[in-house]
């Protein structure tokens, strides 16, 4: 069995500091996306509210096993690394993030992510919110747009909106894709109270949803191409810098 380091897992991260926008949501329902196909998945759950945590108590046990770390419980016993410890062969690890997160929290949740998705809600006030988070993940977190790690999911939405255009122009300014629209359904509330995913449930039932989430998993599958195209890009980046400075440097010296 393979052993992932922590650089070749698949570490995705759902934030945004306003609570209700389907960070739980689309935890739950990737892992169990991931859980059908066959690969090793956890979930770490970092909201005190437990959410995640609580879908994976109500998962029925004859569905694929997804491990789970109740992150936001701390233990007196144990040290930290132990309670946040994965599974060796976890390929795929899902982070759930509480409302609200601090700056050094923002750059602890988000280290070696391969993705971060941030769900959206439609209205002024949560877009406003989603681009302060989306500002904090860029400045604090340092995350480096050309890593094209970042994402948006716009979450019960209707795209005819003024303020889903709204939210277009800001994220199309920074170039930050919006990699799907979920509709408001009922089937996502029904996936939380069962402990299953849009996966697991029948497929005539879901399938304009589950549309919508194939649509995200298809842009987080792209992890490692995203990462090898922007290691390629530093070392050109870092070489143009190096060429610079002896084309300076011999022009001085001329
Ligand atoms: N697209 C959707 N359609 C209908 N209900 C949704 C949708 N997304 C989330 N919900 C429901 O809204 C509530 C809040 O979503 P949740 O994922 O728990 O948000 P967060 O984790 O950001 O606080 C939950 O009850 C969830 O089932
Ligand atoms: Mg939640």
């Amino acid at each position: 069995m393979s052993n992932p380091q922590r650089e070749q897992r698949n570490k995705i991260v759902v934030l945004n500091p306003k609570g209700g926008c389907g960070k739980s949501t689309l935890v739950t329902n990737i892992a169990a996306c991931y859980a059908q196909r066959g690969a090793s998945t956890a979930v770490m759950d970092f909201d005190p509210q437990g959410s995640s945590t609580a879908w994976l108590n109500r998962r029925p046990q004859d569905l694929p096993e997804i491990h789970g770390i109740a992150a936001y419980k701390k233990s007196m016993q144990a040290t930290r690394s132990w309670q946040l410890r994965v599974p060796n062969d976890t390929l795929n690890l899902l982070v759930d993030s509480p409302a609200g997160v601090t700056h050094d929290d923002l750059r602890e949740l988000t280290r070696d992510a391969s993705s971060i998705l941030v769900p959206v809600m439609p209205s002024a006030m949560d877009i406003h919110a989603a681009s302060r988070c989306i500002a904090d993940l860029l400045l604090v977190a340092k995350v480096d747009r050309n890593e094209r790690k970042l994402a948006v999911v716009a979450n019960r939405t209707r795209k005819n909106t003024k303020s889903f255009s709204q939210l277009m122009r800001f994220l199309d300014s920074l170039g930050i894709p919006i990699i799907a629209v979920l509709r408001d359904s009922q089937n996502f509330v029904h996936s939380a109270e069962q402990g299953i995913g849009l996966h697991e449930m029948p497929p005539s039932r879901v399938a304009p949803d589950l549309e919508q989430l194939n649509r995200i998993v298809a842009w987080l599958d792209t992890w490692e191409e995203r990462r090898k195209r922007a290691v390629a890009l530093k070392a050109a980046r870092q070489s143009a810098n190096r060429d610079n400075v002896v084309q300076k440097h011999q022009f001085r010296s001329a």
